[in-house]
């Protein structure tokens, strides 16, 4: 498994005005957006591609598309819904799973209550859209559920991480497939309700505010 912190001053001042508890809905929405489409830029970096040949107006070159089959972007319902036009404005030709994911507060096991994915991602790179790394178990369990399905090459992209979350995946995961990790902030440590410290609090409430059910 291999961990990319992104370390550039945008990304740092993005990452602090979501931290900040005053910061309103629209406004941390807009950032994670924009968040997401910095990241998904080192995050790409290994994007397999063809070369093919274009007419420019003046000669001919040798240029590079994506390959065959697209990307596939599968972001984490609910949190995960607020990184995905982030993610697709830049790499529009993907294709976009959804995995519903939650944690259950009490036992902080994870249920999985939706899923809209092909059964066969062999061949396929697979984009995980999910802001937290807190325990990890999310995103072991959604990909787990990936490499089940033949998917190889798994990318995660989060805006922050924990290292508790990071040293569970790892001893998940191992090598059984090439599994990165992207992210905005590697971040202290968990408290006793597994928040991220000092995180930004719980993603999908800051996103689109409180739901009680
Ligand atoms: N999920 C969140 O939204 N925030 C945390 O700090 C941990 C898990």
């Amino acid at each position: 498994m291999r961990l990319h912190v992104a370390d550039h001053p945008l990304i740092a001042h993005k990452v602090t005005v979501l931290r900040d508890a005053t910061t309103p809905s629209p406004i941390f929405r807009q950032l994670t957006d924009e968040l997401v489409t910095l990241l998904a830029y080192e995050a790409t970096r290994d994007i397999r591609t063809v070369e093919v040949d274009v007419v420019t107006p003046v000669a001919p070159a040798r240029g590079t598309y994506l390959a065959e089959p697209r990307p596939m972007v599968v972001p984490i319902l609910r949190a995960g819904l607020g990184m995905l036009d982030g993610m697709t404005r830049i790499m529009p030709t993907a294709e976009v799973g959804f995995l519903g994911m939650k944690r259950d507060e009490d036992s902080l096991e994870i249920e999985t209550y939706a899923n809209r994915l092909p059964q066969d991602l062999s061949g396929r790179q697979c984009f995980i859209l999910d802001p937290m790394l807190a325990t990890g178990h999310t995103l072991i369990a959604a990909i787990n559920y990936l490499l089940e399905r033949g998917a190889t090459d798994v990318t995660a992209i989060c805006l922050i991480a924990a290292p508790e979350g990071l040293a569970a995946l790892g001893e998940a995961i191992g090598e059984r497939a090439n599994v990165t990790i992207v992210c905005a902030s590697l971040d202290e440590r968990l408290n006793e309700h597994a928040y991220i410290v000092p995180g930004l609090g719980d993603a999908g409430d800051r996103l689109y505010g409180v739901v009680d059910l």
